[in-house]
């Protein structure tokens, strides 16, 4: 059943291109986005004005990385809520909003009483879930699923992934629509989403590099994760996925952030992570890595092929292939999973169990 991997994440990862491209097919017919089968029709899509994203955990991530890319492709704002802050909060809402919540499970307690609460403030809602006929996914007014199949271990990867590729096509969906990109950059954006599975492949491909070096940082006490933006969010990911299977402490920081507190945690020998696929945000962020390295950090970074001169900058470089930048996030996200992953097998933990931990979090 683990299909000749030793667990369940490492083959889950694998199935990450499948997830996507299954995704991506189930929306994309004939080199255009169609969401006639979650009943939302283009005039629902241009008369919303705000949207929220609610969510917990990774579903939370994604959210956060979807807000860059939503943003940046449409001129609607966008706001991301954690669903066990969102549901107490009392915040103005706009009434022409859509929430979208996303869940794999479809059944967490926090993100199903937050699409209630929705519901009840008479928004539109739209749930981007994993399992069909779930609590989330039948009472939503809009469901799009993502294709991701049955999810065992307990870190998410495939539906994290899935849920990423189901938000690009909202984002270019609603960019076209609202006529934000034209008919030339809405097929280019669409045959670049198209290619992420194969990308994702490609960097499966280079997984011993990340085993080597998960062996070599397995007894590390604390990890940073830095980066702007969707590196950022990506970092997010990757700061979770490292301490939740493997036990070490780490944190993810908006790397400008760092210089306003946390740099002073640095120490001689500790790892610094930095997300950079973002060409506009690579001198920034590499500039706050070099502070920590100065002080005594030791760097990975994470980037795309072409940029060759981290190599003089950081002590280990890790590249995936180039897409639309809006989309890396997708491809960056995996050396980071695998890095989890097998720091957390050197460690002899039960990688797909890991202590305290539920797959379905259905209490607050
Ligand atoms: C982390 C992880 C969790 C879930 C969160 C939400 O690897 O899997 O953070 O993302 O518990 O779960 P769902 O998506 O089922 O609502």
């Amino acid at each position: 059943e683990k299909a000749g991997f030793e667990h369940f994440m490492m083959k889950e990862i694998h199935e990450q291109p499948k997830a996507v491209r299954d995704t991506l097919n189930s929306v994309v017919k004939d080199g255009r986005i169609d969401f006639k089968e979650m009943q939302i029709s283009d005039e629902d899509l241009n008369k919303y004005e705000q949207i929220y994203i609610v969510a917990c955990g990774s579903a939370w991530h994604v959210g956060m990385a979807a807000q860059y890319v939503l943003e940046d492709l449409t001129d609607i704002p966008v706001r991301v809520e954690l669903a066990s802050e969102f549901r107490y909060r009392k915040m103005p809402l706009n009434q022409k909003a859509l929430v979208i919540v996303v869940s794999q499970s479809g059944e967490t307690a926090d993100t199903l009483a937050a699409l209630r609460l929705a519901k009840e403030k008479k928004l539109a809602t739209l749930a981007i879930v994993n399992v069909v006929g779930s609590s989330i996914a039948r009472e939503a007014d809009h469901v799009l699923y993502t294709l991701a199949g049955p999810e065992i271990s307990v870190a998410t990867t495939k539906a994290y992934s899935a849920q990423l590729a189901a938000m690009y096509c909202l984002a270019v969906q609603f960019a076209r629509v609202r006529e934000k990109i034209t008919e030339e950059q809405y097929s280019f954006y669409i045959s670049e989403l198209l290619s992420i599975p194969e990308k994702m492949e490609k960097v499966l491909e280079d997984k011993e590099r990340i085993q080597w070096f998960a062996a070599k940082y397995a007894n590390a006490h604390d990890v940073f994760f830095v980066g702007r933006g969707i590196d950022y969010a990506i970092s997010l990911e990757g700061s979770l996925k490292l301490k939740e299977i493997s036990y070490i402490h780490s944190e993810a920081y908006a790397a400008g952030e760092l210089k306003h507190g946390t740099i002073s945690l640095i120490e001689q020998g500790m790892l610094v992570i930095g997300v950079l696929t973002q060409d506009e945000l690579y001198e920034k962020t590499i500039s706050n890595m070099l502070e920590c390295k100065s002080r005594g950090a030791y760097l990975m970074g994470l980037t795309t092929y072409g940029h060759y001169e981290v190599e003089d900058q950081v002590n280990f470089a890790v590249y995936v292939p180039k897409v639309d930048e809006h989309f890396v996030g997708s491809l960056a996200v995996i050396p980071l999973q695998l890095l989890g992953y097998y720091v957390s097998v050197a460690k002899g933990l039960d990688v797909d169990k890991p202590r305290n931990l539920a797959k379905s979090v259905t209490v607050e």
